[in-house]
């Protein structure tokens, strides 16, 4: 079966960039320089995700476990993403990008939360794409901190009530990710979208973040269009198998 995309809204595709710190090693350069190349990798996803269908694009900037990389880098990373909104947040809105961060926002630093908060606001009322910038952030934090928010009005909670509550915390503007993408070679989720992901096609590969381009994009969509999506049911029965009106 051939997977559909969903007439007029397009999928929701995660995108754990990884990667920039080897492609940099093995090209003579400093790590930053890396983070640096994947920006242009940024920009080139952004703009071909909404004619490939893609309505949403999650991004993973920066873990809270990347904590533990060495300060400069982290600076550096901080100082990129920055920029990226700086000097190029005009051209997201007029290109219809509605620019958002999910993640902690109480440790990144103040001259960056300055210009995450204009981003989202200048950009708030575009439709073409949800850029979501994942910055400071775990999945199992983001579950955590849904479900003590929805404690505080607890009152003869069910499991069933909870899952609800969090699933609209987590995904009422952006939906379920349908696809997550992992550029460089390893296979794994690192506290990615976890619970957003329950259903989402997984897409691995080699390429490294700065060299993901376009046709990537485009293979990972297409992959993900002729994959099966049965959400734990059976699979659609063909046409000759269904019962036949008399
Ligand atoms: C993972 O590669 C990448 C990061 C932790 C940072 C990603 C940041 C950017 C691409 C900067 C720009 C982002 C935006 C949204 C403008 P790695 O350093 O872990 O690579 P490695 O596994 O090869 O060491």
């Amino acid at each position: 079966m051939i997977m559909q995309i969903r007439e007029g809204s397009g999928i929701h595709v995660g995108i754990i960039m990884d990667g920039n710190g080897r492609w940099a090693t093995r090209q003579g350069l400093s790590r930053v320089a890396g983070h640096r190349a994947g920006v242009a990798a940024v920009r080139r996803t952004v703009e071909s995700a909404p004619e490939l269908g893609v309505r949403v694009l999650t991004v993973y900037a920066f873990s809270e476990d990347n904590w533990a990389r060495p300060s400069q880098e982290v600076e550096s990373i901080f100082w990129i993403i920055r920029a990226f909104l700086r000097l190029e947040g005009e051209r997201l809105r007029k290109a219809g990008v509605r620019l958002e961060v999910i993640g902690r926002r109480d440790r990144i630093p103040r001259a960056l939360l300055r210009e995450i908060q204009h981003a989202e606001e200048a950009t708030a009322m575009e439709r073409t794409l949800h850029l979501r910038i994942a910055i400071d952030y775990s999945a199992r934090s983001s579950i955590a901190d849904a479900a003590t928010a929805a404690l505080q009005h607890a009152e003869g909670f069910t499991a069933e009530r909870m899952r609800a509550i969090i699933t609209q915390t987590l995904t009422a503007q952006s939906g379920d990710v349908d696809l997550l993408i992992r550029t460089g070679g390893e296979k794994r989720l690192s506290d990615y979208l976890l619970w957003e992901s329950a259903y989402a096609e997984l897409f691995f590969t080699d390429r490294m973040w700065p060299e993901f381009d376009r046709s990537d994009l485009a293979a990972a969509v297409n992959e993900f269009r002729r994959r099966e999506r049965r959400f734990g049911a059976v699979p659609a029965p063909v046409p000759s198998q269904l019962p036949v009106a008399i």
